[in-house]
């Protein structure tokens, strides 16, 4: 069987490994991985390939950076000719990403069968860009992998039916649980006792000068409290370049390796941040998350785990953020499937088909 995988931007490498590397094992399997270049920093990118041990892509599409619509297309044209010439037998993309869309989008043109990890999450927020891309990749995929029991509730109502969907539980958290034992061993452990990890980098919350200089206001405010530790993503670093505002009381890390990232994750006291992932990685870690958005496409991290929405509140923020400190933080458990199991059940299924 010969299973292409695509992957593009940082959150999709975390998600590819596992599965990558469940696949590997078997017998009768040819991979074939396509990067299009959508994150091509090393920080964002190779860094994660040689921690996660990924192997080196068999194609590069080099696509880059621009907006949605040429970045969408660029991965189209590009992806196109890479996939008549290698004949798979399935696609595999992961997550939420412009590259993610746009592979299922060739997909479904050449009628290549394409199986979408982390299928049916919705935030039922249109205005992000990542809710467009779960939609039409979902509308178009032949089979979906999904982390928790709401992915399939929303697949079932939008008229999926039930046999395209496999419920295998969390595929990120594998990478996590395989790497932590490298991340208790870090040197990059901070000295501090108490410490709030910060990141930050949505459209809505950095593209708008008066919302970034709002949140950054109340991450200063939070650095009167506690130590904030922030590794910048470019968009935001762009942003703030680009509005002049001034970040002298806030110190501004370059984007951190996963391993690194994680031994900062599992010690701090507070992670604060706009990512999906994170708010993912924290239930798992048992650590307090304050979401600077007013809407999760991850809403088992709030009713199961220990994320809270703040949305752009500076005030729900301080009030959160003080529970967290006088030790009254939500306590939160692990959610069923989260193991470190996800990428065998994954390879299990594709197997089967
Ligand atoms: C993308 C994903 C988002 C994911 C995020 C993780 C989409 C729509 N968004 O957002 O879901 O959470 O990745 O990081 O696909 N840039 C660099 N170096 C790079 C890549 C980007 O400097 O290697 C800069 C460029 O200025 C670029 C900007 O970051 O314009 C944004 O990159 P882009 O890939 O468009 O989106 P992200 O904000 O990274």
């Amino acid at each position: 069987m010969h299973i292409l995988h695509v992957v593009g931007a940082r959150p999709n490498f975390m998600k590819a490994a596992p599965v990558l590397h469940a696949l590997h094992k078997r017998t009768g399997v040819h991979q074939t991985l396509v990067h299009t270049g959508q994150h091509y920093d090393r920080n964002l990118s190779d860094v994660f390939f040689s921690q996660l041990e990924i192997p080196a892509p068999d194609f590069n599409l080099g696509v880059g950076s621009g907006t949605h619509a040429r970045q969408t297309a660029d991965v189209m044209s590009a992806f196109e000719p890479v996939l008549q010439r290698a004949k798979p037998d399935i696609v595999v993309v992961y997550g939420d990403v412009n590259s993610t869309v746009a592979a299922a989008l060739v997909c479904a043109k050449l009628l290549v069968p394409v199986a979408h990890v982390e299928a049916g999450l919705r935030s039922f927020d249109r205005t992000m860009p990542e809710e467009v891309n779960r939609i039409v990749t979902d509308r178009l995929a032949d089979v979906l992998f999904t982390p928790s029991e709401d992915g399939d509730e929303n697949l079932l109502r939008e008229g999926v039916t039930s046999e395209k969907i496999h419920r295998v539980g969390n595929v990120m958290i594998d990478s996590l649980v395989c790497l932590l034992p490298a991340a208790i061993q870090c040197p990059a452990n901070r000295d501090e006792d108490r410490f709030a990890l910060v990141t930050l980098h949505r459209p809505s919350n950095v593209d708008d000068n008066n919302v970034l200089k709002k949140i950054l206001e109340s991450l200063i405010a939070v650095s009167e409290q506690l130590s904030v530790v922030f590794p910048v993503h470019p968009r935001t670093r762009a942003r703030i370049t680009q509005f002049g505002i001034n970040i002298d009381k806030l110190k501004f890390l370059e984007p951190m390796p996963y391993v690194e990232f994680l031994a900062l994750q599992r010690r701090a006291t507070v992670v604060i941040t706009d990512s999906g992932g994170i708010q993912e990685e924290t239930t798992y870690l048992q650590v307090p998350c304050l979401t600077v958005r007013s809407n999760t496409e991850r809403p088992i991290t709030v009713s199961m785990g220990t994320n809270t929405l703040v949305g752009q509140d500076s005030r729900k923020l301080a009030i959160e953020l003080s529970a967290i400190l006088e030790g009254r933080a939500k306590r939160g458990s692990i959610p069923p499937l989260w193991d470190g199991k996800a990428g065998e059940r994954i390879a299990e299924v594709l197997l089967r088909l």
